[in-house]
């Protein structure tokens, strides 16, 4: 048994490469008829504390501590989750609804960012937005990050969270990506040069799988508004869906070419080349899951 306890635990990664090993003894590939078990118990708003302790004492590990681990450094405040209040999200949201059909408002973009003339990463589906903010925090100067996120409370406490921070170059957006990527990012000042995919709901029955965010017109606008040059990032922890995603972008091959300089298995990056995990990411790894992802860079078309 592994044992590490409040009193050894620093905010290194070494706990998360622990328990990943630990639980990845158990684990073996599975596909959407043997969907992993975290779509189902991972509770997307943090019910733990603010400390980045973890116990990794068998059935203390929760999989919510790593998250916290692993972004310390972002030091978030948790009062700002207890105001938001808590959202579960067990079920997907069904964006094809009517009440997620209209487009979300374009913003005043000089508004927005500090420099709306920077180069932008969008992350569609960004969840709690840790990941963008991670980023942009790295990135003050460099680039612009937007998150397209459907669910309203994650949007305001990731905005609460960008101004707690002070960061003037990441924001999000309550925006169903499927209508509302083509308005707000065509009419964004700078060259649209990140686009990434991670983690989307799976929809695993057949009927639904028309919800999955990744759909061709999706596809063809992000290959419009993307600089020559510009990446395309996808993962997923579910093989059919990484699967469906790169079928769409392969088809794509006369202007994406997927980047396969990096170490390779059939033809899936290995490592995360962003340099942190999303927080899916992280309990599908802590389940002992295997991550498939792909990086696609558009090729200058003469
Ligand atoms: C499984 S979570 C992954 C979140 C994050 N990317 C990660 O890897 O941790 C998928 C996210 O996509 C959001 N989402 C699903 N469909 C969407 C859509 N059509 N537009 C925007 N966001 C969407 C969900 O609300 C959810 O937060």
């Amino acid at each position: 048994m592994v044992s590490l306890c409040q009193a050894c635990s620093s905010t290194s990664t070494t706990p998360l490469l622990v328990a990943k090993r630990v639980f990845s003894l158990a684990s073996s590939p599975f596909g959407h008829k043997n969907p992993p078990r975290h779509y189902y118990s991972f509770r997307g708003f943090n019910s733990v504390s603010a400390s980045t302790s973890v116990c990794l004492d068998s059935k203390e590990v929760r999989s919510n501590g790593l998250v916290e681990l692993e972004y310390a450094e972002l030091n978030l405040k948790y009062k700002i989750s207890e105001e938001v209040g808590h959202a579960r999200i067990r079920q997907h949201v069904n964006p094809l609804s009517s009440s997620f059909s209209t487009p979300a408002p374009v913003p005043a973009w000089d508004g927005v960012y500090k420099d709306p003339s920077l180069p932008l990463m969008v992350d569609i589906g960004s969840g709690s937005g840790r990941f963008l903010l991670w980023l942009a925090k790295k990135n003050t100067d460099s680039r612009n990050y937007l998150g397209l996120e459907i669910r309203q409370k994650l949007v305001k406490r990731a905005n609460l969270w960008v101004n707690e921070l002070g960061l003037s170059n990441v924001h999000f957006i309550f925006a169903n990506a499927m209508v509302s990527f083509e308005p707000l990012i065509s009419s964004y000042p700078g060259p649209l040069d990140f686009v990434s995919i991670l983690c989307p709901d799976p929809h695993f029955k057949k009927r639904h799988q028309k919800r999955r965010v990744l759909q061709k017109p999706l596809v063809t606008s992000i290959i419009q508004n993307l600089k020559p040059g510009g990446k395309i990032f996808i993962q997923s922890d579910v093989l059919e869906v990484a699967q469906d995603m790169r079928d769409q972008l392969d088809k794509e091959s006369n202007v994406l070419q997927h980047v396969d300089t990096v170490d390779t298995e059939e033809g899936w990056l290995m490592e995360n080349p962003m340099g942190i995990r999303t927080e899916r990411e992280i309990h599908a790894e802590f389940e002992g899951a295997r991550i498939y992802r792909r990086l696609y860079h558009k090729i200058q078309v003469t």
